[in-house]
């Protein structure tokens, strides 16, 4: 039986002793992002989460993430194209690294090659704004490409390399599928990574700013963010949620009736077996993630978005009548990416193209104003044993 879940912050001496999990703790103060429990005020710099992901391109969001205020026309000009020069830009030995790296999970990929950048990049770290505001260009605009990269290189040598000419969205796309993309396809793709863009002090956010407070470098905090956005609680539930309704589909298909209508007795299955169901729930959202609204109207207009709707609808009806839970971002993201030819692995990648622009966010403002974050802890193992050497602590 688990222990009774403590839900309440409570003073114990000099200490305060918070539920596990730090549910709804307050850890710090951000001025970049903040996710209102009751899904209708999630803010980017003092927009809404919804209306800069319905209609920012990814640079104009990059710059209110990173600097605070969305940019006129030379300042997006100047990101675009500083972004765009350094996707082009990627170490070439990085290329051959990636090359012997086994067909594995592709987040290894980013973990790895978001570490050879450090070796080329952060040798001798600084702190002055100009240079961490520089890295976070690059590690934004290098990132997608060692992801795409890894992909390709790993299961068939060769990859798709980055236009420059491009934009960003575009590009990373193309280099994902190997195609050129449409631009409903495109924009559909670059909203996603505006909505995953940052999302207050979730579990890899939180990590990077772990990372950032001991004054390591920019490109281990990402290695870091991309380690903890790996776990299906977190970033990897949108490949977990499309492989549902994929298997979903087959036992449809066997029985022959229509996923829509199989879907409900195929979710009531699970949750009997107290299995999670991928794409629902979420820490703070307990109502409504508002980027489904925007993440809907995309599946909505790519291939075979009635189907698709139909199915997600009715698994939302049936999440909240038997659980009054609400579907998150993944759940929709999952099948967008289906929608555009992109491989079920490399959808928590994608999440990470978008989230590195607030993970770098965080890490300026983490070291900006720093504190060594570094919690205690309430020691409940044994005390008092002496040691005993092997041939006495042993005997049979
Ligand atoms: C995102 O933190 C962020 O901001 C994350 C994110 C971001 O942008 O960074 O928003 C990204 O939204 C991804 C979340 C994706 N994860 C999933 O879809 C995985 C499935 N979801 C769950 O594992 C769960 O909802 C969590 C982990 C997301 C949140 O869970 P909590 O807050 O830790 O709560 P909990 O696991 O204690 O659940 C409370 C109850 C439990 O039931 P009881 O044991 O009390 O009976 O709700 C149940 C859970 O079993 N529950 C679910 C469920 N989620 C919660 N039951 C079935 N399916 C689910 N998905």
């Amino acid at each position: 039986m688990a222990a009774k879940q403590q839900v309440e912050c409570v003073k114990e001496g000099n200490y305060i002793r918070v539920p596990k999990g730090l549910v709804n703790v307050i850890v710090d103060e951000t001025k970049i992002s903040g996710v209102d429990p009751k899904g209708e005020a999630t803010i980017y710099r003092g927009y809404t989460i919804e209306d800069i992901g319905e209609h920012a391109s990814f640079y104009e969001a990059t710059h209110l993430i990173l600097y605070g205020r969305l940019p006129c026309d030379e300042e997006l000009k100047e990101i675009k194209a500083k972004i765009d020069k350094y996707r082009g830009m990627v170490p070439e030995k990085i290329f051959d690294a990636l090359k012997y790296v086994p067909a594995t999970h592709p987040m290894y990929y980013g973990i790895y090659g978001v570490s050879l950048l450090g070796q080329y990049y952060a040798p001798d770290w600084r702190f002055d704004e100009d240079f961490l505001y520089d890295h976070a260009l690059r590690v934004t605009a290098q990132l997608p490409v060692i992801f795409a990269a890894g992909w390709h290189l790993a299961r068939n040598g060769t990859f798709y390399r980055p236009d420059p000419t491009k934009d960003h969205a575009w590009d990373v796309l193309r280099m994902i599928i190997g195609r050129e993309p449409s631009e409903i396809e495109a924009r559909a793709f670059e909203s996603t990574l505006v909505l995953y863009m940052d999302h207050g002090f979730n579990a890899s956010t939180f990590t990077v700013r772990v990372i950032a407070s001991t004054l390591s470098d920019l490109y281990s905090a990402i290695a870091g963010g991309i380690a903890a956005l790996k776990g299906p609680l977190h970033g990897g539930a949108n490949e977990k949620a499309m492989e549902m309704f994929l298997e979903a589909q087959q036992k449809a298909e066997a029985k022959g009736v229509p996923l829509y209508e199989y879907i409900e007795e195929y979710i009531k299955e699970k949750l009997a077996k107290k299995e999670k169901i991928m794409g629902f729930g979420h820490r703070i959202y307990k109502l409504h993630d508002p980027r489904t609204d925007v993440a809907k109207k995309y599946v909505e207009k790519l291939k075979n978005g009635d189907y698709w709707m139909k199915v997600i609808k009715k698994a939302e009806e049936v999440m909240w009548n038997e659980k009054k839970i609400p579907a998150n971002i993944d759940l929709y993201t999952g099948v967008l990416y289906y929608q555009l030819d992109i491989p079920i692995p490399m959808y928590t990648p994608i999440f990470a193209m978008g989230r590195v622009v607030g993970w770098s966010a965080h890490y300026i403002e983490q070291v900006l104003n720093n504190k060594l974050i570094r919690p205690t802890e309430k020691y409940v193992g044994p005390t008092g044993l002496k040691y005993v050497p092997l041939e006495e602590r042993c005997k049979k």
